[in-house]
């Protein structure tokens, strides 16, 4: 099968691997989605935070977390007192994967095939990256990093090493969060994140 490898650029900097992703065509995603959503923030972040692919508002905005789960990272993010700006946001696929319902764009979640084609993506922006932490937000990025028997209900809040970095660590990914229909739980979930996101970037 087709992966990201056969686009890799040569030179590896943040800004020719977000040029060469744009042509990217090593799945189909890339044919219903408005763009190409790469990772943000600094080659000198100590801290990279993977998330599952870009949903509506991130497809449009051509950014990664930009909507609401967007809101609910920047959130946590300031409680404890991280800049944003300091941090490398990025997702496991590059581009946004629906089905339309009426006027509606419902995310999809990736498939196998897709997670595999585009993997090249996210491993070229860590190598260039080497952050001290990595924060798999929810079950996508977790068993890409950590592999399938992973269980972010489980194994949530557990630093780990991994082939990727020394401190590997998964949390509740923020739709799940925003989707909880019970309160208390949605509320408990919330505090789990900070706790997660607090613990791994040592605050
Ligand atoms: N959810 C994700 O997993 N990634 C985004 O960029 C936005 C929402
Ligand atoms: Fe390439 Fe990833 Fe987009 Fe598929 S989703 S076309 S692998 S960038």
């Amino acid at each position: 099968a087709e992966t990201a490898t056969h686009y890799m650029p040569s030179n590896t900097s943040l800004d020719s691997l977000k040029l060469a992703a744009t042509h990217c065509r090593a799945c189909d995603l890339h044919q219903c989605a408005t763009q190409m959503v790469f990772g943000e923030g600094p080659s000198s972040a100590r801290i990279v935070i993977v998330g599952e692919q870009p949903g509506d508002r991130e497809d449009i905005a051509g950014r990664p977390f930009v909507g609401p789960a967007g809101q609910l990272l920047d959130d946590a993010l300031q409680t404890l007192r991280i800049d944003r700006d300091d941090v490398y946001i990025t997702n496991v696929v590059k581009h946004f994967k629906f089905t339309e319902r009426g006027k509606q764009r419902l995310h999809k979640k990736p498939n196998s095939r897709e997670i595999f084609a585009c993997r090249p993506w996210l491993e070229a922006e860590i190598a260039t990256i080497r952050p001290q932490t990595i924060v798999c937000l929810g079950a996508t990025p977790a068993s890409a990093l950590f592999g399938r028997d992973f269980r972010v209900t489980k194994q949530r809040g557990e630093v780990i090493a991994t082939d990727w970095c020394k401190r590997t660590i998964a949390t509740w990914h923020p739709a799940a969060i925003l989707r909880m229909p019970d309160p208390d739980r949605r509320a408990q979930m919330q505090q789990q994140f900070v706790a997660d996101l607090a613990l791994a970037l040592d605050r």
